[in-house]
This record gives C-alpha cells, structure tokens and sequence, in this order.
C-alpha cells in the first residue's frame, strides 16, 4: 500500500487538532499528496511547537482557532470547510495532565469528539471521518497478550476513560446517526506511543530525553520497566490516510469500525530501553539515569497492540522499525537545533517514508 495511492488531488479534508505534533504531520503530509487542507484547532500546545517551527500553515486552505467544546464554533468550521474526510484527532492527549485536570479532559476529548460528529451529521460533502483515538482504550490486566480490537474498552485514568468514552460515542454516532448507505462512513484509530520530530509535549519521554541531553544533563527516566508500543509518527499517519481512502471507497466493506495500528514486537519495548537507544544514536554526552521510583500516578506498566487486522485487511505494515524511528526523531530535532529549514526537513522526511511504502 501506499499513501495516497487513492487519489487526494483537490479533495477537500478537515483536519482537528492541526496545531498539535501529529496533526502537522498529517497536514504536511496530505497537502504533499495534494489535499486541499483545512485545520481547526486551538493554539498550538506548546513553545516551541511542530506548527510555527515546520510553517505547517503553509499547507493549509483554511487555519481555524476554536475550541471543539464550543458547539457552534464547530459546526461553523464545518461548514465552511466543506469536507469530504475528517481526522478528528483534536484531544487532551496527556495521561498526567488527564489526572490533573479531569474535567477538562472529559469535555474536549468527549463532548469535543460529540461535537465534531454532531456537526458531520448536518454537513452533507462529508463521506469519512477517522476519529483517532489511542492504545490505551483497553481495559488493561498488564497480560502479556497484546490487545485485539475485539478487546474491551475500559480505563483507570481519566485521559484513558476520555479516549475510551470517546470511541463509545463514535460507535454510537455510526449506529444512530451514519448507517444508511450513502452516509459518511466512521472508523476510529488506534496507535501506540508515538515518536518524532516536533514534539514538545509536558511528560513524554523524548522531549524530555532531548531536552536534558541537549542541556548536558542525564535523561532521568520515571516508570523505566513499562513496556509501550513504540512507533515513528508516520507509521500510524499512513494508516489513518490508508483507512480514509478505504471509508472513500465504496465497494469496501467493513472498514467503517476501530483499527490498531501498532508496531511490531520488536517496538515494544520499555521506556529504559527506548531512551538509552535514543542516547546512543544522539552520541556523547547523552545518557539516562533511572530515578529512585517515587510516588508516581498510577500509569499501565505493559501495553502492547495487535495490528494484524490492519496488516491484513487494510495491507497496512509498520516500516519504520526502532532504531530507525528513533534515528529520524534524533536527525529532526538536532536540524532544528542546528537551525535548518524545518518544513523542508518535515516534508523530506515523509518523502523518504512514501519512498519506502512504494519499495
Ligand atoms: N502522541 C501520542 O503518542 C499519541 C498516541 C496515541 C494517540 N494520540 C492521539 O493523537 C491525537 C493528537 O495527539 P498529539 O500528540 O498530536 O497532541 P498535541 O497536544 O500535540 O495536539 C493536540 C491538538 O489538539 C488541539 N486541542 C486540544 N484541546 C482542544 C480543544 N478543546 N479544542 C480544539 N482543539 C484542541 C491542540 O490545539 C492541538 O492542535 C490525540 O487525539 C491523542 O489522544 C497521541
């Protein structure tokens, strides 16, 4: 398979969430594939952000700033977008900002995700919408087992519950409101832990890896035995365009439900082991120390995704494997450092990746 093989010339998308790290991604990507792009969005989350840094406005038709608990405003940009095919990915998307503020995490990432459905329901051009949502869905009994889609939902934190209750609405919305033949179709997206340039998020472990190496300062590691689904930013990006040119599709059947999109075991790994290879491939004086485990919120300490539904049905396969995830995270962030043009780096980075689907 390959991105765009179905054809994205002129077609008309909205993208939720294109300030954030994986929403300017895709948004480069599918304007490289020749979308026409439209974002809503708050502000970007962080300073500095993927947005400003990669010019990801360059890429857009339309640049919304609104908040997706805001009914209207929702519906507003909706229609003036138009859209054949949403990528709802707007969300609160940290575990520990989740535990500090839940409310706020239930309202976007829950009545947000109702919103963004509730105006698809009155805007008439729409024929597809991916709602990503996250490994962390499932209801988790740290088995060794990595999880099916046929799994259930289930949640011990609230960023977890929020993403969880967000697929229960999608689901609903399909059955209620999107089953007839002809209406847009509805499929949500799974991923694991994802990495890649760009991402300056609070508590994640890259960032914060790159951040003390470049300071001179040993990465200090919280939870360093929990295993993750590790993935480069692109791999799960493939298989949300992949999964949206099937929903296009209308001789396609039984696309339209939840879909991991994880890498293989060889990326699941725990988090140790994941920021010592990026140490390695940063080079001297990175390291990592293990900080004395304290008093942490609770966070699950195995999570692995089953993918071969993907695998097989959509013809979706990771590419990108650890060390070379890593290795382009590392190139990305140490060109910004070195003050390169960051669109560019951004846009050669996905040309590399479409070179290896079409391999
Ligand atoms: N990064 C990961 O490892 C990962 C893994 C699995 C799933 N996800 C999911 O992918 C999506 C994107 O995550 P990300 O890592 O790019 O996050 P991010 O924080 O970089 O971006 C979040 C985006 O959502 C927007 N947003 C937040 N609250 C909003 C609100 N109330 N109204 C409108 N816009 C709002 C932000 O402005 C930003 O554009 C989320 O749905 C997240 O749950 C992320």
């Amino acid at each position: 398979m390959s991105a765009g093989s179905g054809s994205w010339r002129g077609r008309r998308v909205l993208v939720t969430g294109h300030t954030g790290f994986k929403g300017g991604w895709l948004c480069h990507w599918l304007r490289w594939l020749g979308a026409e792009v439209h974002g809503l969005a708050l502000d970007p989350p962080t300073e500095p952000n993927l947005f400003s840094v990669a010019r990801v406005g360059e890429a857009l038709a339309a640049d919304v700033r609104a908040d997706i608990r805001d009914a209207d405003a929702v519906l507003r940009a909706m229609r003036a977008a138009a859209p054949e095919v949403v990528f709802h990915l707007a969300a609160q998307p940290l575990v520990r900002e989740g535990y500090r503020d839940p409310l706020g995490t239930l309202a976007t990432n829950v009545i947000g995700t109702a919103n963004v459905l509730e105006a698809a329901r009155q805007t008439p051009s729409l024929r597809a919408i991916v709602v990503v949502a996250t490994d962390k869905v499932y209801e988790n009994q740290e088995i060794a087992a990595p999880f099916r889609e046929t799994d259930p939902l289930g949640a011990h934190d609230p960023y977890s519950a929020s993403k969880a209750a967000a697929e229960i609405v999608a689901a609903s919305y399909r059955l209620s409101f999107f089953s007839k033949p002809g209406d847009a179709r509805i499929a949500s997206a799974r991923s694991g832990n994802v990495i890649g340039g760009g991402d300056w998020a609070k508590d994640r472990l890259l960032p914060d890896c790159f951040a003390a190496f470049a300071a001179g300062q040993p990465a200090r590691l919280r939870y360093p035995n929990a295993v993750r689904p590790w993935q480069h930013v692109l791999e799960p990006l493939a298989g949300y365009i992949e999964l949206a040119e099937r929903l296009l599709d209308d001789t396609a059947t039984g696309v339209d439900r939840a879909w991991n999109f994880g890498p293989d075991a060889e990326g699941d790994v725990s988090v140790s082991t994941l920021a010592k290879l990026a140490a390695e491939i940063w080079g001297p004086p990175a390291s990592v120390v293990v900080e004395p485990q304290q008093d942490q919120p609770h966070e699950a300490g195995l999570l692995r995704l089953d993918s071969t539904l993907a695998r097989t049905a959509l013809d979706w396969t990771p590419r990108w494997y650890l060390r070379t995830a890593v290795a382009k995270t590392v190139a990305w962030q140490k060109a910004w450092m070195s003050g390169a043009d960051m669109s560019a780096e951004t846009l050669k980075q996905i040309e590399s990746y479409e070179r290896e689907m079409l391999a």
